[in-house]
């Protein structure tokens, strides 16, 4: 443990690095590179397993919420947890991810609450730290999966019916973690006492870097969904069949994915991507059966993803038809565009001040959580501009930066 202690026992000060460098060995990938923590993993059980103890040193009052999302409490004198100021962030990772998706936040939550204690602030009002389950959708496709919970935007018996790679359901790998999958869904008492949330997390592009700062604070997420399509063919022999005779999925994907990248090359602000393609069986001799392939489309105004949407599903059927095969499409996830509130913006920036104002295209719980709880992020620079990435980067100094960030903001959000 990185921690400085006082000479009574009680935590002092850990720094933002020294608490990434505790879990820098949790969930590396030796084939991807990076770090695979998908939610309910080993690894990923690990970091909220270190999240726990590292909580528990400070006092904090720990708990599992009945949609898996892990609370570190400070309440108030008294022991009332209303009007809560809450930051935090996520502990999964996309498949050989970076350090600092996720975990610069929570790290940077817990030196936050360390460097408020230490100035003896805060304190009539209560506190917590959230750490939020599948914030990546990597394992079950659904991003943001806790928070969609918590606040009724997933449906408890969607959530559950959805099945990981390995064909496991969410229910099934939840209750083996430990969860009662029966007790899933809104908790409108556990968001009321929420009064703000505060989102720290490395910046997922350059803005920073060009503008030579350390700290932004965040204005808007991007609207941005997932799509599943699925390509019916004829499975057959690579060496048997004719050229002319074949019904082949993978060719109807293949030149699928060409045209969703033109189509959105020719529509301003549209970020269109396949990162996921399963052919079934997938054998180098086997001409696939079946093709899933996952399309990922982010917009600035949702009519216009859903008009994109429309356009990709009519020029899926007629390119699959194209090659004798049948296509379906079907909405995973959507997340509208997010104006984070202006007045707590403004407020930020009493504390933060010249800090640049950032939008962002990646999706995160304070998205989600926006419309329930006054919401805001703040972004910490990434000298690499990478991310969903090994190569994904956040120097120590601007890390120590962001939680200095995060705990002004804290200080103020908990004053007001
Ligand atoms: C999550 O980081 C996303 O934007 O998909
Ligand atoms: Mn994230
Ligand atoms: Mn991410």
């Amino acid at each position: 443990m990185s921690a400085v202690t006082s000479p009574s026992g009680a935590v002092v000060a850990d720094t933002v690095a020294g608490l990434l460098a505790e879990i820098a060995g949790v969930g590396r990938d030796p084939v991807r590179g990076g770090y695979s923590r998908p939610v309910h993993s080993a690894p990923e059980t690990e970091l909220r397993e270190w999240f726990v103890s590292h909580a528990r040193r400070r006092g904090l009052e720990v708990e599992t919420d009945r949609n898996g999302i892990l609370w570190a409490w400070a309440p108030a004198p008294g022991g009332s947890r209303d009007r809560a100021v809450v930051t935090g962030s996520h502990l999964d990772s996309v498949p050989g991810g970076g350090a600092f998706d996720g975990p610069l936040g929570v790290a940077s939550a817990l030196v936050a609450f360390d460097q408020l204690a230490a100035r003896d602030v805060g304190g009539d009002r209560a506190r917590a730290i959230a750490v939020f389950p599948e914030e990546e959708g990597s394992r079950f496709g659904v991003a943001c999966l806790g928070s969609r919970l918590l606040t009724g935007a997933l449906a408890p018996e969607r959530a559950l019916a959805l099945k990981d790679a390995e064909g496991r359901t969410f229910a099934e790998v939840a209750r083996a973690g430990g969860l009662e999958p029966e007790r899933f869904g809104p908790d409108p008492t556990l968001l009321g006492s929420l009064d703000t949330f505060l989102e720290l997390h490395v910046e997922q592009g350059r803005s920073l870097v060009d503008l030579g700062r350390p700290v932004a604070v965040a204005s808007s997420i991007l609207g941005h969904g997932r799509w599943r399509l699925s390509l019916t063919g004829e499975g057959n022999h690579a060496g048997t069949t004719l050229m002319a005779d074949r019904r082949d999925p993978m060719v109807a994907a293949a030149r699928l994915v060409v045209r969703i990248r033109d189509l959105a090359r020719t529509v301003p602000g549209a970020r269109a991507t396949v990162g996921r393609l399963t052919p079934v069986p997938g054998g180098t001799n086997v001409i696939a059966s079946h093709v899933d392939l996952w399309l990922d489309l982010r917009h600035p105004e949702d009519g216009v993803t859903a008009a994109l949407v429309e356009e990709i599903r009519v020029m899926a059927g007629v390119l699959a038809a194209d090659e004798g095969c049948a296509v379906t499409m079907s909405e995973e996830s959507f997340s509208a565009t997010v104006d984070f509130d202006p007045a707590m913006r403004e407020e930020l920036l009493t504390v933060l001040p010249g800090a640049p104002v950032l939008g962002t295209g990646a999706g995160h719980d304070a998205g989600v959580l926006k419309d329930h709880v006054r919401t805001g992020m703040l972004f910490v620079r990434n000298p690499t501009g990478v991310s969903h990435s090994p190569a994904e980067m956040v120097e120590d100094a601007d890390a120590e930066a962001g939680a200095a960030a995060l705990t002004e903001s804290l200080e103020l959000l908990l004053r007001n």
